[in-house]
This record gives C-alpha cells, sequence and structure tokens, in this order.
C-alpha cells in the first residue's frame, strides 16, 4: 500500500478533495468530529447518525454514497468512542475497522482524516504510524499454500492521512517512513513464524541471513556444524544431535555507530520445531511448536527494522537455530554436557532446550564487549500461565539506580504498544537448581518456571549487562493461528531511542 500526507487546515476544503472514499469520525453522543461537520454540508451525516444507523462505538461503521457538495465518491463514518479526546484502543479500533471497511470497496483510493483526532498522550506521527503498521498488517496473508485464497485481496492502493498544518506534515511524512521499515520487520517476523517447520529449517534462516545481507547493509556469518563444534558449544550441540537437519549459528551486524562504539546484542531462540525431544511433548496442538523460533525471527525483523531506517547506532543479532527431535541419536535425560562456557550441564529434561542453545550463545556474544545484550526466546509455557498472551516477560538483574535497561525496555514496549512486565530474579531462586552430578541442572524444582529458566540463563551473561524477554505468550496467538511479529515493536523503540 501507498501511504501519503495531505495537510487539511482552514484554507482547504475537505468537502473538494476527490477521492474514492474520505473516512471521517464521529462520536458516540451522536457528535460529529470537525472532518465529519465539513462534509455535513446538506445534512446527510447528521441525519444518518439520528436514524440510529451509526452509534460511534469505537470501531462501528457507516458507508455513505454520493453526498451532496462533496467531491468524494464516498464517506465512511466510523466512531471512535464516547470521548473527544479518543484513547488509544478506540483509535487503533477505529483504523482497523475503516481498513476493514475500505477492503472489499471497488475504490483503490480513500482519505483518512482519523490522524486528525486528538489521541490521549500521543501526538500526530504515533496516530499517522498506527495508521501504516494497521494497513501493512491488512496487507499480511497466511494463505501461503491454499490453492484457493479465502480473503480477496484489498483493492485498496493508495492511502492518504491528513493533517493539520504544513509544520505536522513535515513530520508525518517521516514517521510514515520509518513506520515501513518497522512494518517490513515485522511482516519478516510473522512470515517466518507462520512457515511451516519444515520450509523454516536452521538452513533457511542461515540462507536467509545471507540474502538479507546482500540485500541491506548488513555483515553475515553463518556457521555450520563443524564450525560450531570448534567453539565447543557442547549444550547447543546436545540440543540439535537428535535432528537430521543439520544446526546453525547466524550473526548480523549492523553497524550504523562509529566502528569503536559498543554495540547492543539481540540473541533469538531459533527451534525451528520443538518436539520436547526425548522428554516428548503431548500431540494436541504440538504444531504449535512450529513458533519455537519466534524469538529468532523477532531478530530477523528488527534487523531489517533498523537496516531500512539506517539507524545509527552499531547492533549485532545473533541466532542460534536447531530442531529439537527425538532419535537414537538425540540426547537423554541424565547426559551431561559441557557448555561453551565450561559449565558442565546435567540435561534433566529435553525440552528444557531453549535454555541450552541461548547458553552457548550468550556465552559467544562476550567477544562484542556489548553495550547490552538482550536475548528473546519463547522460553516457557510458565511464562504464558503467568502472563498469559497480551505481556512479555522481562527479566534483569540490573537495576534503574546501576542501569536503566529495565525502565528502558519497559517504556520501550509501551511506547509501541508491544507491553512487557518486569518478573523477580532474586538470587534465591537459583538454589531451586542444584544438581548433584554437573555445574547445573536444566531444570529446576517445581514452581516459578519462567523464573528458573531466566535464572539458567543468567549463569551465562555474568560478564555484561543483560536482559531476557520470554516472548512464549505473545509471539504468536492460537485463534486464528498466527505469529504476532512480536517483540520486533518493543526491541525496535528501544534500539531508535538509544540511537537518539
Ligand atoms: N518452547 C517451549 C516453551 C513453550 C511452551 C512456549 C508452550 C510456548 C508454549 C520450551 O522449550 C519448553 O518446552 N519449556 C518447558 C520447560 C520445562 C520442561 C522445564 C515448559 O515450559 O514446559
Ligand atoms: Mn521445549
Ligand atoms: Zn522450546
Amino acid at each position: 500500500m501507498d501511504f501519503s500526507i495531505k495537510t487539511i487546515d482552514a484554507k482547504t476544503s475537505l468537502a473538494s478533495v476527490k477521492a474514492g472514499c474520505i473516512v471521517v469520525a464521529v462520536y458516540e453522543n451522536k457528535k460529529l468530529s470537525s472532518q465529519a461537520q465539513s462534509l455535513d454540508l446538506k445534512g446527510a451525516i447528521t441525519a444518518a447518525i439520528k436514524s440510529g444507523d451509526i452509534s460511534g462505538k469505537a470501531g462501528r461503521t457507516l458507508m455513505l454514497r454520493k453526498l451532496e457538495g462533496v467531491a468524494a465518491e464516498r464517506v465512511l463514518l466510523v466512531g471512535v468512542g464516547s470521548n473527544e479526546v479518543v484513547t488509544e484502543r478506540d483509535y487503533s479500533s477505529a483504523v482497523e475497522a475503516s481498513l476493514r471497511a475500505l477492503a472489499p470497496l471497488g475504490s483503490s483510493d480513500a482519505v483518512l482524516t482519523l490522524t486528525q483526532l486528538e489521541v490521549k498522550g500521543r501526538d500526530t506521527n504515533w496516530a499517522v504510524k498506527t495508521a501504516v503498521t494497521a494497513g501493512q498488517a491488512q496487507e499480511y496473508s497466511t494463505e501461503f499454500l491454499k490453492s484457493k485464497k479465502e480473503n480477496e485481496a484489498t483493492a485498496l492502493k493508495k492511502l492518504t492521512l491528513t493533517v493539520a498544518s504544513s509544520k505536522a506534515a513535515t513530520s508525518a511524512k517521516a514517521a510514515i517512513a520509518q513506520a515501513l521499515a518497522l512494518a517490513n520487520g515485522i511482516a519478516l517476523a510473522k512470515e517466518l513464524g507462520d512457515l511451516a517447520p519444515n520450509v523454516v529449517t536452521p538452513t533457511y534462516l542461515g540462507n536467509l541471513a545471507k540474502k538479507l545481507g546482500k540485500e541491506h547493509k548488513l555483515e553475515i556469518e553463518v556457521l555450520e556444524r563443524k564450525q560450531i563444534e570448534a567453539l565447543k558449544m557442547g549444550s547447543f550441540l546436545a540440543v540439535a544431535q537428535g535432528s537430521d537437519e543439520p544446526p546453525r549459528f547466524i550473526v548480523m551486524k549492523h553497524m550504523g555507530g562509529k566502528p569503536k562504539d559498543a554495540p547492543v546484542v539481540l540473541v533469538g531462540k531459533g527451534i525451528t520445531f520443538d518436539s520436547g525431544g526425548i522428554s516428548l511433548k503431548p500431540g494436541a496442538g504440538m504444531d504449535e511448536m512450529k513458533y519455537d523460533m519466534g524469538g529468532a525471527a523477532s531478530v530477523f525483523g528488527t534487523m531489517r527494522a533498523i537496516t531500512e531506517m539506517g539507524l545509527k547506532m552499531n547492533v549485532i543479532g545473533v541466532v542460534a537455530t536447531c530442531e529439537n527431535m527425538p532419535s537414537g541419536r538425540a540426547t537423554r535425560p541424565g547426559d551431561i554436557v559441557t557448555s561453551m562456557s565450561g559449565q558442565t550441564i546435567e540435561i534433566l529434561n529435553t525440552d528444557a532446550e531453549g535454555r541450552l542453545i541461548l547458553a552457548d550463545a550468550l556465552t559467544y556474544v562476550e567477544r562484542f564487549n556489548p553495550a547490552a545484550v538482550i536475548d528473546i526466546a519463547t522460553l516457557t509455557g510458565a511464562c504464558v500461565v503467568s502472563l498469559g498472551s497480551h505481556t512479555s516477560g522481562l527479566f534483569t538483574r540490573h537495576d534503574e539506580a546501576h542501569d536503566s535497561l529495565a525502565n528502558d525496555l519497559l517504556a520501550a514496549g509501551v511506547e509501541a504498544g508491544d507491553v512487557a512486565w518486569r518478573m523477580p530474579l532474586f538470587d534465591i531462586y537459583q538454589e531451586q537448581m542444584k544438581s548433584n552430578f554437573a555445574d547445573i541442572p536444566n531444570m529446576g524444582t517445581p514452581g516459578a518456571g519462567s523464573i528458573i529458566a531466566a535464572c539458567f540463563l543468567e549463569r551465562f551473561t555474568r560478564k555484561y549487562t543483560w536482559a531476557h524477554l520470554d516472548v512464549a505468550g505473545t509471539a504468536w496467538k492460537t485463534s486464528p493461528k498466527g505469529a504476532t511479529g512480536r517483540p520486533v515493536g518493543l526491541l525496535t523503540s528501544y534500539l531508535q531511542k538509544r540511537a537518539g
């Protein structure tokens, strides 16, 4: 979809704007937004509201055609709730409802004036960004391999967003460019998640990294099994060894800052399918474990977004990727392996594999002398129990007084509408993880499963500033099934803020 900005101030009349459709807001108390008023030349909009055809509840729509005195062919009324200062949620649902109503029309262009509404706590650029991301999200389809598509593609090709002044127009144009880069990153993360696990293999992800490296300015390194062995990543290899698919260790460098600037490093869990291994998962819903590379997908998506934005800072994306499968070569419960860090690990449950591959990835990234390391993983079912599907779990030992990492990530989540909540990482939890035979077991005693997993990772991150995002509940949704592209929004916002 093409997006553009148009200034509608006191001098320009909305009624004379030629378009397939103009979208204007109405409120629940039967009041018209000022944009709706300027199209209500003969009282047709007032009449429609009076008749009860549209309530003004956020997301309700009513299409009107050929209004007298209005140059546009159609006018779409959309409800934005009861407050003249619109809430964030009402704004978003009104934008999404407008796009849904526009999609099946014969018209290929529309003008959206909702961007001129006042949204509580947000500015015009936010309204523009939200409209662009929603427009791009509507173009995304999960029907990759359906012989007959159920949802016809939208005819809408051009969406014009209005703002109140030419000064606002300048910054809104920049906001469009940023939002498009972010939307491309989110779309990539969604696609990687949704594609079948026999397509998105570790080899596929390695090749994708090389392709991204050529298209964008990224330095790429893709390590294969021999090189991973040479690095002594015994913990990562233990997970990979049950599968016929070879593992990959992927490094993507966006060096947009000064060469000597310490990078922010993102580390993604890339289990392309998690069967549980010998500690096999139950059959019901096992297909969803294709999403167990959601952390890796968010690293790919974020790298794409920031390179397209030309972010002026150094960011390194690292992905450890393999399959977790049962076989005669697979790791057994009870096996003890030596991680790259030298710490020995007793694998009590082969289904706790994410932390095993991350342990070595987190050791590997020490070499970058990172300013901060953030790992992203669909790590624990327990995180879904605690936080459900709306909020990612954030873990870090760095408290505000010394380091603002936790607060910065939480704020970035709020900014992007991709929220996280901080969980505790108190030392005392480490006592739930003791092995009689190795330095550490890969599973603790019952209770606090997502914290125990984070405590395990913590032991491999003591040389730098680190945070962990558990996205088991947020990276995909179950009904209808689909990847969400989270937390690309949170990560991109964080990096943008950090880049200044
Ligand atoms: N990939 C799963 C976590 C998961 C489960 C994500 C359900 C989303 C939904 C992870 O590898 C796993 O299996 N974790 C185990 C750990 C346990 C064996 C200590 C879990 O959460 O049950
Ligand atoms: Mn698992
Ligand atoms: Zn897993």
